[in-house]
C-alpha cells in the first residue's frame, strides 16, 4: 500500500469503528459481530503501529491509552456548574412551581421536561469544531478537574460529534453512570480474580474518573448520558427538548426514560410512573429531575447563587426492607472509638445485597431497643450505608436475646472508658493493634499516601508478625522479611517497597491527612500545605499563625498544636524523616492571575459565594487570609466592608471590587 492508501485506510477503519461504538453504545442497536468490530480494530492499531506519524487524538485506538498522569489539571468551567436544589414530597414540588410563577406571567404555558436523575458523576465535555477537547468533572461548580484522557476511554462519549450541524463549540454537560448489571458482573469478575470490588456503581464511576492511570478506566464498563448545556456557539435551542434532540442528533446519548409533560399534574403522574419503573431500568437514579422546558422561561426565572430557578431534583423516597439482626460486632476505630455495627441476614435492595448496617453509638442502640434475632426495617438512601430504621417489637418470639455492650477492647482488652457525653466507648490504648491498623490503613489510603498493595490484610499481617509497630517502621521493611512471609513473594515484596519509595515525596497535604490528625480532613490539610509549605513549617506553626488562616478554627488549630506536642508523634516523624520521607511542598497552583498573593475578602459579595471566591482565588494561586496585615496583597471588599476595608488602606494595600476580582479571575 502506497502511504496515501495507508492513510485513507485508516480514515476508513476509524470511521466504521466510530459507527459501530455509535450504534452500540448510543443507539443500542449494534450491526457488526464482535469478531467483525475486532478484527477492524485490530487492523487499525497494526496500520496504526506501523504508521506512528498518521496517530491521532481522536483515533478510537487512544480509547486504551497507556499513559499515566501526575494529577489532575484544574478546569475552569465556562460558566457555573449549577447543582439543584432538593424535593422531597408532592408538596414541597407544588411549592416549588408556585415560587417559580412570580417570575412569570400568569398565562405563559409551562411545559416540563422529566428526567430520571442519574446517580452517577457530573462531566462536562467540550467539542470545538466537532472534536471533543475536553472533559472535566464539576469540582466545586467554579473550577473542575481536567480528566479528559480517562473520559476519552468512555465508548458512549463520542470523540468526534456527528451531522451536519454541528456548532464550532459547545459545552455539554450529563453523567458518567455504570448499568447495574455491568456493575454486578464487574464486581463478580474482580472477587473471583482476587481485585478489589466496589460498594456501589457511583462510588466506582468517581473513582474510575479519578484514576490516574487511563487503561484502568478503559477496562471498565463506564457510560455517559447528556443532558444540559454548559455555553454553545453558533447554536440556539428554544427548549430542553430540543437541545435533548439535538444532542442525540450530535451523537450523544440521551437519557430515553426523559418525557415532556404539559403541567405540574403531569409531572407528578410521570414522577410516580419513574418510582414504578426505578427497579426494571438499567441504571440507578436517585430520583426525578423537573426542567421547565422553554427556555426563554428559564432565562426569565434566573438563577439563585448556585441552583437554577426553573428546574429542581425530586428525589425518591429512600427504599426500605424487612431483614433480621443476626448479630452485633464491635470495631475499633484509629481514634479508638469502637463503634458496633449490625450484621444481617442478606437482602437485596436497592441494586446491592445488603449484610451490614451502621449503628452510630450506644445511644442509638438504646434508642431503637434492638435484640439479637430482632426481625428490622433497614433503609438504604442514596449511597450511604443503609441503617436499620427500627425493630419490630410485635414480632418477637422471646427467643430474642440482649446486645451484649463489651466492657474491654475487643483488639487489646484494655478496658473501655464512656467517653463523649456517654454515646462513645473507647479503648485508651495508644499501642491498640486496631488503633495501629486504622491509622495505617488510613495513612496508606487513596486520599492520603495511596499506597497500593497495603491493604488491611497485609497491614494486620505486618503488626501481627511484629514487622511494624507504628507508621515509620514501614520505610525500614526490608525485601528479605516481606519476601518470607506467607503469601508474599519476591515479586510483591519488590511491589510494595516501590510503592513506598514512591509514597515518600506524596504531596505534603497528603502527608498531613495520613497523619490523621483530628478535624485535618482534605481541606484542613489543603490549607496547611500551602500555608506553611514543609513539614517542619505546619510543625512549627503557631497558634496565632494558625488562627490567622482563613477557614481555620480553633478546634483544628487545637488538634495540630496538640499532634505535634506529642513525643511520639514526633519521634515518628523524625524516624521517616531519617528513612528519606519527604513530602513534597504544595506550592499554589502556579500560573494563575493571583499566584503568590495573600488575599482578604471582605463585606458581600454579589456574583460569587465567599466559599466560591475563595476557592478561585486559591485555584489561580492565591492564599486566602482571614485578616488584613502587612503580609497581605491584596483586599476584595464588596458593599459592607468595614474594619478591614479601613485599615487595608491605611497600610496602602490594593483593594478591588468583585467585579475586578471576577475580572482579573477572568471570569467576565
Ligand atoms: S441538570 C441546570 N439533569 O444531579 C441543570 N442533572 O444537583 C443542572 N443529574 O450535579 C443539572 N441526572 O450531576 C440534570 N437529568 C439530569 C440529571 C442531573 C443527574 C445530577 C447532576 C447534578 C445533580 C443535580
Amino acid at each position: 500500500m502506497g502511504a496515501q492508501d495507508v492513510a485513507a485506510r485508516i480514515e476508513a477503519l476509524r470511521h466504521e469503528i466510530r459507527d459501530a461504538d455509535y450504534r452500540y453504545y448510543v443507539l443500542d442497536d449494534p450491526h457488526l459481530s464482535d469478531s467483525e468490530y475486532d478484527e477492524k480494530y485490530r487492523e487499525l492499531v497494526r496500520l496504526e503501529a506501523e504508521h506512528p506519524a498518521l496517530v491521532t487524538p481522536d483515533s478510537p485506538t487512544q480509547r486504551v491509552p497507556g499513559t499515566v498522569a501526575e494529577g489532575f489539571e484544574p478546569f475552569p468551567h465556562p460558566s457555573p456548574m449549577v447543582s439543584l436544589n432538593n424535593v422531597n414530597t408532592e408538596e414541597d414540588f407544588r411549592e416549588w412551581v408556585v415560587s417559580g410563577n412570580r417570575f412569570l406571567r400568569s398565562e405563559d404555558p409551562r411545559r416540563y421536561s422529566v428526567e430520571p436523575k442519574i446517580d452517577g458523576v457530573g462531566l462536562e465535555l467540550i467539542y470545538e469544531n466537532g472534536r471533543l477537547v475536553t472533559a472535566s468533572t464539576r469540582g466545586d461548580g467554579l473550577v473542575g478537574e481536567n480528566v479528559t484522557t480517562n473520559a476519552r476511554t468512555i465508548r458512549s462519549i463520542p470523540h468526534r460529534l456527528r451531522g451536519s450541524d454541528v456548532p464550532p463549540w459547545i459545552a455539554v454537560r450529563g453523567e458518567c453512570y455504570c448499568r447495574k448489571d455491568d456493575f454486578v458482573e464487574f464486581n463478580r469478575a474482580a472477587e473471583e480474580a482476587g481485585e478489589r470490588t466496589f460498594a456501589n456503581p457511583r462510588n466506582f464511576v468517581a473513582g474510575s474518573l479519578r484514576m490516574l492511570d487511563s487503561s484502568i478506566p478503559a477496562k471498565r464498563p463506564i457510560r455517559y448520558f447528556a443532558y444540559a448545556l454548559g455555553g454553545v456557539r453558533g447554536a440556539s435551542y428554544a427548549t430542553q427538548a430540543e437541545l435533548l434532540e439535538a444532542l442525540a442528533g450530535l451523537g450523544l446519548p440521551t437519557i430515553p426514560e426523559t418525557r415532556v409533560v404539559a403541567d405540574a399534574d403531569a409531572v407528578v403522574a410521570r414522577y410516580d410512573a419513574l418510582v414504578a419503573e426505578r427497579e426494571g431500568l438499567p441504571y440507578e437514579m436517585d430520583g426525578a429531575v423537573v426542567k421547565v422546558n422553554d427556555a426563554g422561561l428559564q432565562e426569565r426565572m434566573g438563577m439563585r447563587i448556585r441552583s437554577p430557578r426553573w428546574a429542581v431534583a425530586w428525589k425518591f423516597p429512600a427504599q426500605r426492607a424487612l431483614t433480621r439482626l443476626l448479630a452485633v460486632d464491635w470495631n475499633v476505630g484509629r481514634t479508638g472509638v469502637v463503634t458496633p455495627r449490625a450484621i444481617l441476614e442478606p437482602v437485596f435492595l436497592a441494586g446491592v445485597t445488603v449484610q451490614h448496617a451502621t449503628l452510630h453509638n450506644l445511644d442509638q442502640l438504646e434508642r431503637l431497643d434492638l435484640h439479637v434475632g430482632d426481625e428490622v426495617e433497614i433503609e438504604r438512601a442514596g449511597d450511604v450505608i443503609p441503617k436499620i430504621l427500627r425493630a419490630l417489637d410485635d414480632r418477637r418470639t422471646g427467643a430474642e436475646t440482649p446486645i451484649e455492650i463489651p466492657s474491654a477492647c475487643p483488639t487489646c482488652a484494655t478496658p473501655l472508658a464512656r467517653a463523649e457525653g456517654k454515646v462513645a466507648l473507647r479503648c485508651g490504648n495508644f499501642a491498640c493493634p486496631a488503633q495501629l491498623k486504622g491509622h495505617l490503613a488510613h495513612l496508606a489510603g487513596r486520599g492520603a499516601l495511596d499506597i497500593r498493595g497495603l491493604g488491611d490484610k497485609q497491614i494486620e499481617q505486618l503488626l501481627r508478625e511484629g514487622l511494624i509497630k507504628d507508621a515509620a517502621d514501614l520505610w525500614q521493611l526490608s525485601l528479605d522479611a516481606l519476601a518470607g512471609l506467607e503469601r508474599w513473594g519476591p515479586k510483591s515484596a519488590q511491589n510494595l517497597l516501590d510503592q513506598l519509595e514512591t509514597a515518600k515525596t506524596r504531596p505534603l497535604d497528603r502527608f498531613l491527612v495520613g497523619l490523621g490528625m483530628r478535624e485535618v480532613g482534605e481541606r484542613g490539610a489543603q490549607i496547611l500545605a500551602r500555608a506553611f509549605g514543609t513539614l517542619e513549617g505546619v510543625a512549627a506553626a503557631t497558634l496565632e499563625e494558625l488562627l490567622d488562616l482563613d477557614e481555620v478554627g480553633e478546634a483544628l488549630a487545637e488538634s495540630v498544636l496538640t499532634w505535634f506536642g506529642e513525643d511520639r508523634n514526633r519521634s515518628m516523624l523524625e524516624r521517616m524523616r531519617a528513612a528519606g520521607v519527604a513530602p513534597t511542598p504544595v506550592a499554589a497552583p502556579s500560573g494563575g492571575a493571583f499566584e503568590g498573593l495573600t488575599m482578604v475578602l471582605t463585606g458581600k459579595l454579589e456574583v460569587l459565594s465567599r466559599d466560591e471566591a475563595k476557592r478561585l482565588a486559591e485555584s489561580l494561586g492565591a492564599r486566602a487570609a482571614s485578616s488584613v496585615s502587612k503580609r497581605t496583597d491584596l483586599l476584595v471588599a464588596g458593599p459592607g466592608a468595614g474594619s478591614k476595608l479601613k485599615k487595608a488602606e491605611e497600610l496602602g494595600i490594593e483593594v478591588i471590587d468583585e467585579a475586578e476580582f471576577l475580572r482579573r479571575a477572568g471570569r467576565s
